[in-house]
């Protein structure tokens, strides 16, 4: 961290074409490559697979990302993390100072109890200065659903005194229309976050399209496999950017089961081990809402109220 990044290029493995078909394919930083899996390169570029694999170890030996690390480093990198606030202080005392770079938040709950305006808020606040909760920066908004709305952020924008164009000009947003372009916009998205100072990547809905185009248990593997495959990429966006990621994940009643929790996420087990932070939220009188946090690394369980206004998140 801190370190000037050396790019692509700079591996004798890569010439300038390939150095090109890797761009064009998302693969634009030394760490994308480190991490990357060979075959997955061969997929998407017209690279043959054992230049991939030469890439690949090239990659890994100059970001050092088949080493192992010491505890202090993780710690000195663990500093680095910052806070999007949410624009309630209860939420983000719940969530130790509101949503973390590093780590990929998942919020899920019925349809109607915030997830949407809750994304919409912290793509407004991640542009405040720091004092104010926000982290100076842009945001990228994966839409799977069409449920992305200026009006609302401008409404927002006005509450945290924004600027109305600039915060509307800070916000990337994508119309997803399948799981394909999904995958394809997260690795675009790597490329952006840096370039343009992007502290917060929202996927809403995360799973809405996988549900969609995979039905039936036959292709539930499948499904889990190309899921698991899009969370590693924000993962690595998260952690190698110090980005907030945030994805938010519909759960459908489940009027049989009345103790305990009457509700399960869609995405099954791959989804409930791969999110850093997980918060459930619910619908309580009129716009009240509840949020509880769900098996975190760090964060103690509990749970905290807070409002959706016309100005947006409050306490
Ligand atoms: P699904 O995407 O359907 O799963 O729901 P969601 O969890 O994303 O719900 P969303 O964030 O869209 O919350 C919808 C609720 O927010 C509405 O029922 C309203 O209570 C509230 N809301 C949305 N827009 C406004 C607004 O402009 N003003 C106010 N006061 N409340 C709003
Ligand atoms: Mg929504």
């Amino acid at each position: 961290m801190g370190e000037e990044k050396k790019s692509i290029e700079s591996l004798s493995s890569v010439g300038e074409t390939i150095a090109q078909r890797l761009h064009d394919a998302g693969y634009s930083t030394l760490e994308s490559l480190a991490t990357a899996k060979p075959q997955d390169i061969c997929e998407v570029t017209e690279i043959g697979e054992s230049k991939a694999e030469q890439i690949v170890e090239e990659a890994q030996a100059v970001t050092e990302a088949g080493e192992f690390t010491t505890a202090d480093k993780i710690l000195e990198k663990r500093g680095d993390v910052g806070w999007v606030s949410t624009g309630s202080e209860q939420l983000d005392n719940l969530f130790g100072g509101g949503i973390e770079t590093q780590a990929v938040t998942e919020v899920f709950g019925e349809f109607g109890s915030g997830k949407t305006q809750l994304a919409h808020q912290l793509a407004v606040n991640v542009q405040r200065p720091v004092e104010e909760g926000g982290l100076d920066g842009k945001a990228i908004y994966l839409d799977t659903e069409n449920t992305f709305r200026p009006r609302r952020i401008l409404d927002m924008a006005s509450a945290a005194n924004l600027d109305s164009q600039e915060t509307l000009k800070s916000i990337f947003i994508a119309k997803i229309h399948n799981t394909d372009q999904q995958l394809l916009m997260a690795e675009k998205a790597q490329e952006i976050v840096g370039e343009e100072n992007v502290r917060l990547l929202v996927v809403d809905t995360l799973t809405s399209l996988f549900r969609a185009e995979y039905v039936g248990r036959e292709v539930l593997a499948e499904r889990q496999q190309k899921l698991g495959r899009h969370l590693l990429t924000l993962h690595r966006i998260a952690d190698l950017n110090n980005v907030a990621v945030l994805v938010t994940n519909q759960v459908q009643a489940k009027p049989d089961v009345f103790l305990g929790d009457s509700t399960q996420p869609i995405g099954g087990h791959v989804l409930g081990h791969s999110a850093t932070n997980r918060i459930y939220l619910r619908k309580s009188k009129g716009a009240r809402r509840i949020a509880r946090v769900v098996d975190s690394p760090e964060l103690p369980e509990g749970e905290a109220v807070f409002a959706i206004s016309s100005e947006g998140i409050k306490d």
